[in-house]
């Protein structure tokens, strides 16, 4: 009865906490404008320090700035933009959108507040000099759903299978790609583009024919007529006094400043990079956060997945012996065997995915899936490497154990096994060195390990080398640690002999 009463009077606090939470929040809702947007083209919306800013950020503020509101930013892939308004996720949808036949449908479009085109960049020494030369079976990059994509996927690429168009969430990171010669041109609009060849300058440069001529405006939802009215108007009072124009000026102006940089010449040079490099991967945003608790989860799973691994691996390792010498415990050996063929069968990969979605599919702890996937996928390495230190010693050693009357089990616990790890220790360090490394797909499941982290700084700096080369190193260094350990170890039980 008492249970009965503390469940219910929860149930009733948990609810009324849970109104209290809603009211709220749809009070902030109605004070402030949702934003949505995709913060890698400038000078319409980029990152500056931790904010988004930008043409359409100004225009979107003018007009909060009308209704009183203040403005909340979503900062999301520019293909699931417009989603956000179908679905009322966001009020507004302000990202350099080209107004296009097929979006009218979706949703509802402001006056347009600018002209624009898509453009080619190409390396300063490429052959590509027109349209023309883009069918020439050259590798071509685009931002994934934009209208660069449909132009090329029609006019250009049109097999849908070719891989030699690529699409790229960022316009930075195609423009990347391009540098390092991963691509022969970049499809873009016109202003980012120009931009984002002005920081590049020295090795890329756009093309001055366009291929497309464009209007951007904002998007709203079909039903929100009365706010594109309210949109329609401002940005009409804007264009009139002149005010878009100062709002167009100072955001490229903004844009091309952001990373532009002193020169310098030869060794300097190198090493200022190298300094310039190490401070926005790691110290900029403290980002070495990233890598400090990816690497911290890399050691928990690693450490439990060794332990879980290594029972299960003697488990099966003393069964399987077992059954072979004495003809026992013959459903075990059944189970155990087919353990070992399900599990070294079957990529690591493919059982994690699947522990997490299907079998543990109600476990939040990643980390706990994690450790008991790769326990258990380590333990059937550990348990043939087990089996086969067993079966090195020699099978007198059972006999005199009998014969000073020992048990089967004593002589397997004090005799052999003692003996068969000694034996195994190197091809057992192996495995853990291999589980270690093994760890690193733990980004499928979101998990974010070491290797993870270093992704996460990828996606923010666009920069590969750096955060690659200190991932590297770190396994580098657990791995020698964990070798000089079983060095020690090994040593010791010589010592011992
Ligand atoms: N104007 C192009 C389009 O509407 C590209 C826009 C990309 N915008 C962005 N914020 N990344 O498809």
């Amino acid at each position: 009865m008492k249970l009965r009463i503390l469940f219910l009077a929860a149930l009733v606090l948990s609810l009324f906490v849970c109104g209290c939470g809603d009211e709220r929040k749809s009070d902030e809702v109605r004070q402030s404008l949702t934003l949505v947007t995709s913060a890698s083209f400038p000078p319409y919306e980029f990152l500056s320090g931790q904010q988004v800013v930008g043409i359409d950020v100004d225009i979107v503020k003018a007009v909060a700035a009308k209704l009183k509101r203040n403005v909340v930013i979503i900062d999301t892939k520019f293909d699931s933009v417009i989603g956000h308004i179908v679905t009322g996720k966001a009020d507004v949808a302000a990202s350099g959108i080209t107004v296009t036949e097929e979006r009218k449908k979706k949703v509802l479009f402001t006056i347009p507040y600018s002209r624009s085109a898509q453009i080619i960049l190409v390396p300063r020494n490429s052959p590509i000099k027109n349209a023309g030369d883009l069918k020439k079976k050259k590798r071509l990059g685009c931002q994934g759903g934009t209208t660069a994509y449909d132009y090329l996927r029609n006019h250009i690429i049109t097999d849908k299978n070719s891989p030699l168009l690529q699409q790229f969430d960022n316009p930075a990171v195609a423009v990347e790609a391009l540098k390092i010669g991963k691509l022969d041109a970049v499809i873009l609009d016109e202003e980012p583009a120009r931009v984002l060849a002005k920081l590049n300058e020295k090795s890329i440069m756009p093309l001055p024919e366009p291929l497309t001529s464009e209007e951007y405006a904002i998007a709203l939802h079909k039903n929100n007529r009365e706010l594109c009215g309210i949109f329609n108007a401002v940005i009409q009072e804007l264009k009139i006094s002149g005010e878009l124009q100062k709002i167009v000026e100072h955001n490229t102006l903004l844009a091309k400043q952001l990373k532009e940089e002193k020169e310098y010449t030869g060794v300097t040079a190198f090493f200022h990079r190298l300094a310039a490099d190490f401070h926005t991967n790691f110290i900029a945003d403290s980002r070495w956060l990233y890598i400090w608790g990816g690497f911290w989860k890399t050691v928990q799973i690693s450490f439990f997945a060794v332990i879980l691994g290594t029972l299960l691996g003697f488990t099966v390792a003393v069964i399987r012996t077992t059954h072979d010498r004495t003809g026992k415990m013959k459903f075990l050996n059944a189970l155990c065997r087919l353990y070992l063929t399900v599990i070294r069968g079957t990529p690591c990969v493919v059982q994690l995915l699947i522990i997490y979605f299907v079998i543990l599919k109600s476990c939040d702890n990643k980390v706990l899936v994690a450790c008991i996937a790769f326990g258990i996928n380590s333990g059937a390495y550990v348990a043939e490497i087990i089996r086969s230190g067993i079966m090195s010693i020699d099978k007198g050693q059972f006999e005199a154990g009998d014969a000073l009357g020992l048990s089967y089990w004593q002589t397997m616990g004090y005799v052999i096994l003692p003996q068969a790890l000694k034996n195994v220790l190197p091809a057992l360090g192996n495995e853990f060195i291999v589980l270690i490394k093994e760890t690193s797909v733990s980004g499928y499941i979101a998990l974010q390990d070491l290797t993870k982290a270093g992704d996460i700084i990828r996606s923010q700096t666009y920069d590969a080398f750096m955060p690659l080369m200190a991932v590297a190193a770190i396994y580098l260094g657990c791995v020698m640690l964990l070798t000089w350990l079983l060095g020690i170890f090994e040593r010791r039980l010589k010592r011992n002999e």
